[in-house]
């Protein structure tokens, strides 16, 4: 839980109704930045000796650059700050629209590298309301032999937090808040609406 007062304020202004897209996008693109800031303290860093203008001193470097993988649509906004903070990164990228009856996820892009094996992969999507969505981006990464995730998401619903703790998915997650619940049309409450339609519009 990211629940350091700049990222909450960041995170106040993207669940108010009177934020307009810009302002949403711009709010979701640095509260990323603070949620990968404190993700990375289990990132595998090695040592890297330098020399300074006065003296040899040991360092600090990411020993293995992560492949970033945003879910669109909604991910796309979290993908730039990540992308500054792991210039070195890989990125993939995994489409899925959840169905407005069933709730489940309809994928519709699938482009990762064949073969994940120690890669460590860094999933961005704001929002984790049934689990459903990133349930099934983790399960690709794993079918690709992947085995250390670490998703990122603003807010998180208990149900989906739920979900994927049973999942047995090897997975972390790093959030801003869990919210108090689902409503009937499984959105969470209070939420911010949709993530997707209030950076790009409905769909
Ligand atoms: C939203 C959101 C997650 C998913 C969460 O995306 O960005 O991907 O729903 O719901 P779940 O945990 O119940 O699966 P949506 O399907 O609305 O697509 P979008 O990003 O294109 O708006």
């Amino acid at each position: 839980m990211v629940d350091n007062p700049l990222a909450q304020a960041r995170l106040t202004v993207m669940r108010d109704v009177d934020t307009p897209p810009a302002t949403f996008r711009a709010a979701l693109n640095e509260l990323s930045t603070m949620l990968l800031y404190e993700a990375a303290r289990t990132f595998p860093f090695e040592n890297h000796p330098i020399q300074t203008p006065v003296a040899p001193t040991v360092g600090v470097r990411l020993a293995r650059p992560p492949l970033l993988v945003p879910v669109l649509r909604a991910g796309l906004g979290m993908a730039d700050a990540a992308l500054a903070l792991l210039p070195g990164s890989l990125m993939g990228f995994v489409g899925l629209a959840r169905d407005e009856q069933t709730h489940q996820p309809r994928a519709y892009l699938e482009s990762l590298p064949e073969d994940l094996t120690g890669l460590p992969a860094i999933v961005l999507d704001p929002m984790l309301a049934t689990g459903g969505s990133l349930a099934h981006c983790c399960r690709l990464l794993v079918e690709r032999g992947c085995s250390d995730i670490t998703v990122l998401c603003v807010l998180a619903a208990p149900e989906g937090v739920e979900r994927l703790a049973r999942s047995g998915l090897p997975l972390r997650l790093i959030t801003a808040s869990i919210d108090e619940r689902l409503n009937e049309h499984a959105f969470i409450v209070p939420g911010l609406g949709d993530a997707g339609d209030r950076q790009f519009g409905p769909r």
